[in-house]
Formats: C-alpha cells, structure tokens, sequence
C-alpha cells in the first residue's frame, strides 16, 4: 500500500482503488445510471462556482468544527449510506463506523449494508444514524422502528428517491445483481485481480461466510445471494407522505428524509416534522438528467426555516467543493465514494486518510477564503463562472 499519506488527494484514491477493484465492484461503487447524466452533473456545477475570497482578515485560528442538533462534529463532514460496502474492503461497515466515531464524524448505515447495526452502534458509541428503504407499509415499518429503538439509533433518514430500482445499465452489462449472482464473468474478473480476490473475498466469506441483508428490516435476512423477504425492494412504490406522517407520530428520535430536490418537498417536510432533509439525487444512482444537488440546495434552503438544517451529497471531492455547499446554506456535507476508494486502499487508515485530506483541505481553503469559522463562508464569497454579478 506504501504510506497513505502519499495520497494527496482523494482523485489519488480514487485512481488507486479502481485499479485494485474488479470491474463489477468498480462498477457498483462508480456508476450512475442510464447515460450517467446525473453523476456528471453532480460534479460540473461545482466548476459554475467560484470564490470571491477576502484577504487580511487574520485567520491564524480557525475551526472547521460542525454544530447539528447541539451535537459538535470535529468537520462539516460525515459518511453518507453506502450499500454493500464489504465488496469493497473487509468489514468496510464497521471500519467506516469506527473511524466516523474516532474523527468525530456522523455515520449514516445503508439499509443495504451487511454488519448487523447492533454491531456497528458498539463501534461508533450509539451514534449511528440508520438510513432506510421504506416499504409503504406500516405493519412492516413499525417492527423496524422497534429495532431501531432497541439499538438505540438516534437518527432515522427515510430516502425517498428509491420507489423502484433505477436503470442501472452498466450493472447489467456487468452480470452484477442484487441479489447476487456468481458467473463467469465475475470469476474471471476476480482472477485477474488476485489482491482483491484474497483480501476482501476470500477472507470475507471464510471468516464470516457470505455477508447478509443484516439492516433491511426488523430481521437479520438471508445472504445476499439470496431474495429477502418481501425482496429487496418490495413496496417502496407505494411509500408517501401519509407513511412519513405515520412514522413521525411513531419515532421519537431525529427524522431526516433523504433524496429532497424539489423545493416543495423541502417544505412538505418541514410541516410533516422532519428534523433535516438531505439534498441528494443518491450519487447519481436513481432518476438520470437531474440537476445537480449544489444547483437544487439555494431553492431547497430557501423554502425552509433560515435555521432547518439542510444537509447535501453528490459528487463533493475537495474542500473547497464542501465550501461551496456550505456558502449556499448546507449545514453539512455527506460523501460516500471517497471513504470508500481509502478503503479498498487501506481498509480504515484508508478512510481516515480520506478524511484527514478533507480537513486539511478545508482547513487550508477556509483560510485562502478568509474565514476562522464556518459561519463566516457565506453566499457573498461566490460567484458564478463567468458572470461578472454576484449570485
Ligand atoms: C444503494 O443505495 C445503491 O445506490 O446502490
């Protein structure tokens, strides 16, 4: 692996870890959906944005520490759900669990990952946020909220943008399903890529055997070569507003939905009682040719309570990317592919180096800008590319 630290930044990890990846893993973690619209998209309007820095404005003392909820995180930064990690690094779940919890970080668990929450609430001291994939279906909700409360789980993030599975084309090409089906094809790709093969499969399946559909339910499910019950997507379709009302009266710990675009959804989830919403189009996994969540997150912010927090993934790669959401009022930002590129680099130093390239990012640009705090990096500091106007 040589020194983590000789990755500087995270387009390093990235090209490392796609060489280390076969390509089916490669094209479950990278892709998009049908033309890749979305993906792309998330990334380009970050370059419609620049700075317009200020200067002597003695930054010799700055924090990039985070406020939620009267909770103090060390960055603006936390770990968005990220399905099926352990096909990227052994134990990935409670690696990213552990490493949120050392650098003060939030972690959200995918209802599609493989460590039982029980186990990953341990690993990261009760903080764990659960993500899940509602069925419109109250008699299967309520016995998951009871194991949510069990566990303890302070955070619920109901996504609202997975009511069917989207086109993933390039999954298809590559014979990769949920649930998952071996071939040929993926043998051959695990043969050529021998370290793969040995670090993360091997010692997966002999050690724990075929990792489960662990957090999809009230249950622990079957494996993840086989159907769940009710599938894996079974009744998504028919989740609405009447069930985030339902499920509001039922939770009594924090509720954020996740995959809000539309500004009228932001504000039908302020009067439904939601906590926070996360600004999202699920790493350009779902619904391609949307714009991009930075570009959707001025309209969200201001259809809401100038102090609901509006939180945003897709695409954030830089510190100065963070800044910008954070200029147009994110409060936070949620990345999911950079920690997992560290951690088919260097399992969880490898998504610690993830984040410590984050924050000395942000800690150098919130100085180029001129800002010692978060709440000094506002709108005033941007301009759009090529228009001479302020926004
Ligand atoms: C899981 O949420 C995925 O996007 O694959």
């Amino acid at each position: 692996m040589g020194s983590l630290n000789n990755y500087l930044s995270i387009a390093d990890l990235e090209r490392a870890a796609l060489r280390r990846l076969p390509a089916c893993v490669r094209g479950y973690v990278c892709g998009g959906t049908e033309d890749g619209q979305s993906l792309a998209e998330s990334r380009r309007h970050f370059e419609r944005l620049g700075f317009a820095p200020r200067g002597l404005r003695n930054v010799a003392q700055r924090s990039p520490a985070a406020t939620l909820w009267g909770q103090t995180y060390s960055l603006p930064l936390g770990f968005a759900p990220t399905g099926f990690s352990a096909i990227v690094a052994r134990d990935c779940d409670a690696a990213l669990a552990r490493i949120a919890r050392e650098e003060q970080l939030p972690f959200i668990i995918s209802g599609a990952s493989t460590v039982p929450l029980e186990r990953l609430q341990q690993e990261n001291a009760n903080r764990c946020w659960y993500q899940a994939y509602i069925p419109g279906d109250m008699d299967r909700v309520r016995p998951l909220l009871q194991r949510l409360r069990q566990a303890q789980i302070p955070v619920l993030v109901i996504t609202i943008d997975t009511c069917v599975a989207a086109n993933r084309e390039n999954l298809q090409r590559l014979r990769f399903t949920v649930p998952f089906r071996f071939s040929l094809k993926l043998l051959l790709d695990g043969l050529m890529h021998p370290r793969w093969t040995l670090q993360v499969f091997l010692r997966t399946v002999l050690g724990e055997g075929i990792p489960r559909f662990s957090n999809l339910s009230h249950e622990m499910g079957p494996a993840i070569t086989q159907e769940p019950p009710n599938g894996f997507r079974g009744g998504r379709d028919r989740l609405d507003w009447d069930c985030i009302r339902q499920i509001r009266e039922l939770w009594d710990g924090k509720l954020v939905l996740k995959g809000v675009m539309h500004p009228d959804d932001a504000r039908s989830a302020v009067a439904h009682g939601a906590d926070a919403i996360i600004v999202s189009t699920h790493g350009g996994r779902q619904l391609d040719g949307c714009i991009a969540p930075l570009q959707a997150l001025p309209e969200v912010c201001a259809a809401v309570p100038a102090d609901f927090p509006v939180l945003i993934d897709g695409g954030f790669r830089r510190g100065t990317d963070v800044l910008k959401a954070l200029a147009l009022g994110a409060r936070m930002v949620f990345t999911g592919r950079p920690q997992l590129f560290g951690a088919a680099i260097g399992g969880a130093e490898g998504i610690r180096r993830a984040v410590h390239i984050f924050r000395d990012e942000i800690l150098t640009d919130m100085a180029l800008l001129g800002c010692a705090a978060l709440d000094e990096v506002d709108s005033g500091l941007l301009r759009r590319v090529g228009h001479p106007m302020a926004l």
